[in-house]
């Protein structure tokens, strides 16, 4: 049995449903502060969280759990540097809860969500895994810290770890069955898709005076499902090679928030309506990965690369559930 923390979340719901969808048995933990019960489309549901050592012990008691695939977390940059505490306590002290519990119930696999924001302001485009790590808000600096104690944790007791930086998640289930549904979202895909269905008036274009081709950020978009798979791969070769690791994941492609918009207008058949406006605290200018590492060691191959599938499978599910999870029906 694969235990999901987070699972209710944007990316790990898709995770939920590509394994059941492989055969996988599920159990879930969320508490549900960000994440929702609809989006979770089968396996064995617990409401709880993971800075409640008694929970996660009877979650553990109560079910076979052979490995962890570990979203729960805060993830609003902005957020973590107005309340790094928050961050602190959800993602390095839950982190911790997490795997005490594992430990004590003889669990030594786990593929961590960790980020890009790990590197902070690159040095070198596409950033290597072997980049220097210098994060430049409290959600990094967590992410980071998790990394560094998995690290000793698997010194100490054998727990192995494989550690997935994410680049910009996003897209959706082909279907529309589930999605991207955040409150407040902050993310540009969903924000200029719920300017296209006039949820919002426009888009705010945070900065258009950076030395890029059209002078907006560039940003490595990568398709939740294509980024689940990675998962599945990740877990796979920790069953067969028992052996800890860090991959980045991303496309290896670049397109600026300029691009974005364009391609959705032409995706939804009408004129985005946007405004530029001064750039976003904390915003680099490029962020792209070579994920070849994740390639070349786990086999791992994208399916929907393309900006274009990326945007078009976001859109579907925005289309059809323009109030996310609250307008969802089943
Ligand atoms: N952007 C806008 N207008 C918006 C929203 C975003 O112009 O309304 C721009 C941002 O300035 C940025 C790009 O669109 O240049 C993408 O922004 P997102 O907020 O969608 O994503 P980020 O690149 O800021 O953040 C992502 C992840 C974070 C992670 C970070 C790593 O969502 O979790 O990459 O730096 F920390």
């Amino acid at each position: 049995m694969i235990l999901v923390t987070g699972g209710a979340g944007y990316i790990g719901s898709h995770m939920v449903w590509l394994l059941l969808e492989k055969g996988y048995e599920v159990v879930v933990i969320d508490n549900l502060e960000k994440g929702h019960k609809k989006a979770v489309l089968g396996g064995k549901f617990y409401n709880g969280d993971l800075k409640d050592r008694e929970f996660l012990d009877r979650v553990f008691s109560e079910n076979e759990i052979s490995a962890v695939i570990h979203f729960a977390a805060s993830s609003l940059v902005g957020e973590s540097v107005q309340n790094p505490l928050k961050y602190y306590y959800n993602n390095v002290y839950g982190t911790l809860n997490l795997v005490d519990a594992m430990i004590k119930h003889n669990v030594k696999k786990i593929v961590f969500s960790s980020t890009a924001a790990v590197y902070g302001e690159p040095e070198n485009i596409p950033i290597l895994e072997t980049d220097k790590t210098q994060p430049t808000n409290p959600y990094g600096e967590t992410k980071l810290a998790i990394e560094k104690m998995l690290k000793w944790m698997d010194n100490a007791y054998g727990l192995k770890f494989v550690s997935l930086r994410y680049f910009n998640v996003a897209g959706a289930h082909p279907d529309g069955i589930i999605g991207e549904d955040h409150n407040p979202e902050t993310h540009l895909i969903p924000i200029v898709l719920q300017a296209a269905l006039g949820i919002r008036d426009k888009v705010i274009v945070y900065g258009n005076d950076y030395s890029t081709k059209d002078g907006t950020c560039i940003r490595d978009y990568i398709h939740v499902l294509d980024l689940c798979d990675a998962h599945l791969k990740a877990l796979e070769y920790l069953e067969k090679y028992n052996v800890s690791d860090i991959f980045n994941l991303g496309n290896g492609m670049g397109f600026s928030v300029m691009e974005v918009i364009e391609k959705a207008s032409e995706i939804v058949g009408k004129k985005i309506p946007y405004e530029i406006g001064p750039r976003r605290a904390g915003d680099p200018s490029v962020l792209v990965a070579s994920s070849k590492k994740a390639q070349k060691v786990l086999g791992w191959q994208q399916q929907y690369n393309s900006l274009d599938v990326i945007i078009s499978t976001a859109w579907r599910w925005h289309s059809l559930h323009p109030e996310g999870y609250s307008g969802k029906q089943d």
